[in-house]
């Protein structure tokens, strides 16, 4: 069998603060979690439990302070190593967005640093505008002229375009409007099914993300509570917290 994208054991982050470390706070509290290629898992809990740390260590941003981590069966390695196979969106597109570049630029961007030729990045960045339901005229734009709901969608085509393995999704529809974000969710199902990246849908929403996931972790206090299949979750969630979170919708 296929090993997962990404898998945590026991991960543990400890953030210091202060003159020589400090006492330090635990963000994360032995999490073990993976995910499969092709598979969405979706991470909720309230502000502050834990889950934008937890994409930070998926994506090699943070490491764990203890515990392992691995990418497709091997040892994560560093960050040059997974060049073009790890990608993040995040709530607002300006975040991942130069604003005096024209889209097209932006989009290409991921691929001058895997060395792939002139002619065929233009290309890429032409068939992943079509892929994501923007015309190729969009390339020439500057973020400014685009709408909240295309700007996020200029975001997503320039985390595919290397083709990633593992894309983290850190309120990634949280700030569109209700209707642009059922769009922009039936995007991310069409494409992860085009694509067979596995994903990280990390919300407070758990209606959107019912939508696109397989899976549905829980964390609370830096914990995963509960994991499981997405049904069960929403039909018979085995945990309190699980339940006090669907009974608030
Ligand atoms: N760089 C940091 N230094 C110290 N503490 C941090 C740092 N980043 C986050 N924290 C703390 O770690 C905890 C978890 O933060 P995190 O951002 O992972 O939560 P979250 O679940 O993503 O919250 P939200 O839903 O509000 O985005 C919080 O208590 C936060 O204050
Ligand atoms: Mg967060």
């Amino acid at each position: 069998m296929e090993p997962p994208v990404i898998a945590l054991e026991d991960v543990t982050v400890t953030y210091r603060s202060g003159f020589l470390g400090g006492t330090g706070f635990d963000a994360l509290r032995g999490v073990s979690l993976s995910v499969g290629a092709g598979e969405t898992v979706g991470l909720v809990g309230e502000s502050g439990s834990g889950k934008t740390t937890l994409g930070r260590v998926c994506l090699g941003l943070l490491r764990p302070t203890t515990g392992s981590m691995h990418f497709a069966g091997q040892p994560f390695g560093n960050l040059r190593q997974r060049r073009g196979q790890l990608s993040v969106v995040l709530q607002h597109p300006e975040w991942a967005l130069n604003p005096r570049l024209r889209c097209g630029r932006s989009v290409e961007e991921p691929l001058v640093l895997t060395g792939v030729s002139a002619a065929a990045r233009r290309a890429r960045v032409d068939e992943i505008l079509e892929q994501v339901g923007l015309d190729p005229s969009f390339a020439a734009r500057l973020p400014g002229q685009l709408s909240g709901g295309q700007r996020q969608r200029i975001a997503i085509a320039r985390a595919l375009v290397t083709h990633p393995r593992f894309i983290v999704f850190d309120e990634a529809v949280s700030a569109l409007d209700v209707s642009v974000q059922a769009q922009v969710l039936n995007l991310i199902r069409d494409l992860q099914e085009r694509h067979g990246f596995g994903a990280l849908f990390i919300s407070h929403d758990i209606a959107a993300t019912r939508y696109v996931s397989h899976r549905i972790a829980v964390m609370l206090n830096g914990e995963i509570v509960e994991d499981g299949p997405a049904g069960r979750f929403y039909g018979a969630p085995e945990h309190p917290y699980s339940r006090a979170l669907l009974a608030a919708v």
